[in-house]
Parts: C-alpha cells; structure tokens; sequence
C-alpha cells in the first residue's frame, strides 16, 4: 500500500524502548545484536523488504535516539521518537509522529526475524476493508487460569485460543480512537477491542517469535546462522 498505489499511507510503529530485563544483557533489548546485527535493525529491514510500508517510526529509550537515527536506512522515510515508560506509552509517542498514516502497523523490535510474507499479508488484510488485523498462532501448551493461591479456576479449550503476534494492523483513525481511551491494555488490539471493533486474526508465523528470554536469543542466533539469504516480498 505504497504512496504509488494510492492516497493511503502505510506508517509502520517499531517500539524499541524496552529495557529487557527478561533477556538480561547490558543494553536495552532492541540495541541487542542477532546474527551481528542488532534487532531493531533486523525488524526494520524486514518491513522495508515487505514492500508494503510507506515510513517507519521507531520508538527508542530517550538516551539512545541519537545512536538510532545515526543507523536509520539510507533511502527510506524513517524517524525516531522518544519512548516512554510502558510500551503502551511508546506507542502512544509513535502514533503522535505519524499525523499523515491511514493505517499504521505496530511491530516490536523483538520479533525481529518476522518474515516480510506476513507483514504483506497484513496489509493486504487491510487493504480488503478490514480495520484491525492480527497474526496468531495456536497455542501449544494447555493454558489454565488461576486465582491468588495458584488454585485453578479454569482450562479454555485450546482450540479456541490464539497467540497474538506483530506486526497488527489498524485503520489510523481506529487505533487513534483506540489510544485516547487511556485504558490499560497487553497489546494495541485490546485497545481497539475495548471500542467494540472488530479485530481479525490471520495465521501468524512462527518466526515471528519474540525474542524475550535468553533461549529465545540462541534460537535466533541459532536461526539466523541457518538463513544466509533473508527473504523478501518483490
Ligand atoms: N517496548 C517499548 N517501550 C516500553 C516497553 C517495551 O517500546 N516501555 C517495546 C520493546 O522494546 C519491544 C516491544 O515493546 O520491542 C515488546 O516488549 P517486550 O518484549 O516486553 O520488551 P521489553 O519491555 O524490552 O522486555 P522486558 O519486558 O523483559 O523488560
Ligand atoms: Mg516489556
């Protein structure tokens, strides 16, 4: 959905401001280098292969917007902004420098070896009338819920369970709606949902993985010594 097509404009959110503590190494995650190169230039370079993304915004810890804008591809519409406290806050600061989007994507640093497929898919979703669009995929292990004392309260049936992915897709105005409810929420969907939209998921990927603990680091290094060659979406 590139300007060539069209009067729409594809405004891609990489929120890049964590600290990952999870992961625990020196540097905020997205800073964290994958292959030898670090995962927040790993997940811009695959929306830039998606072909579909007119500008990225990238949402990077305040003391490191310098470094960020000094590594921003050359040729291709970006910026960064400031993040905040909450991811939530990062993409509220994101969405704020992106006035022209009539859709926006919101994609973590973290999932950097999302394949540029999926996020064309994505789009494409958009593209056919649908106004919020999600990736998932089933889940694996059997989810239960439970109260205070660990006792369990329930088991969902895990057919009708999904785990939710980047990049998710919105109409601009729908997630703007979305993010002045100021409500707290796990993802910009449940933001979007809380408005009574709805919001469609489309088989995610599995490479689209977060990269969250130190195993997830060594499977994506595992990984990426295994692909030479990224793939794109001509
Ligand atoms: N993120 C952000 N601003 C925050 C918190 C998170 O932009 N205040 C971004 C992260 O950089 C990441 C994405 O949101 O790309 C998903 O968050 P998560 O995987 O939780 O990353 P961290 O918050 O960095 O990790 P942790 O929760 O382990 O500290
Ligand atoms: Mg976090």
């Amino acid at each position: 959905m590139n300007a060539a097509h069209d009067a729409s404009r594809v405004v891609a959110l990489v929120p890049a401001a964590g600290r990952g503590v999870r992961l625990g190494e020196a540097m905020p995650k997205a800073f964290v280098p994958i292959g030898g190169s670090p995962m927040l230039t790993l997940a811009v370079d695959g929306l830039i292969a998606s072909g579909v993304v007119d500008r990225i915004v990238i949402i990077a810890p305040a003391e490191l917007v310098r470094h960020a804008e000094s590594a921003l591809p050359a040729g291709f519409p970006a910026d960064v902004v400031a993040g905040g406290a909450e991811r939530i806050d990062s993409v509220r600061a994101g969405l704020a420098a992106a006035p022209e989007a009539t859709h926006v994507l919101v994609h973590d640093a973290a999932r950097a070896l999302t394949p540029p497929s999926l996020i064309a898919r994505v789009v494409a979703e958009l593209r056919a009338g649908y106004p919020a669009v999600v990736p998932g995929v089933p889940v694996a292990d059997t989810i239960k819920s439970v109260d205070s004392r660990q006792t369990v309260t329930g088991t969902p049936d895990r057919a009708g369970l999904r785990a939710i992915q980047t990049p998710q897709g919105f109409e601009a105005q729908l997630l703007r709606e979305a993010y002045a409810l100021d409500v707290p929420a796990t993802d910009d969907a449940g933001l979007v949902e809380r408005l009574g939209a709805r919001v469609r998921v489309i088989p995610g990927d599995t490479m689209a993985f977060k990269i969250t603990t130190p195993l997830d680091l060594r499977l994506a290094n595992a990984l990426l010594a295994d692909r030479p060659v990224p793939d794109a979406v001509s």
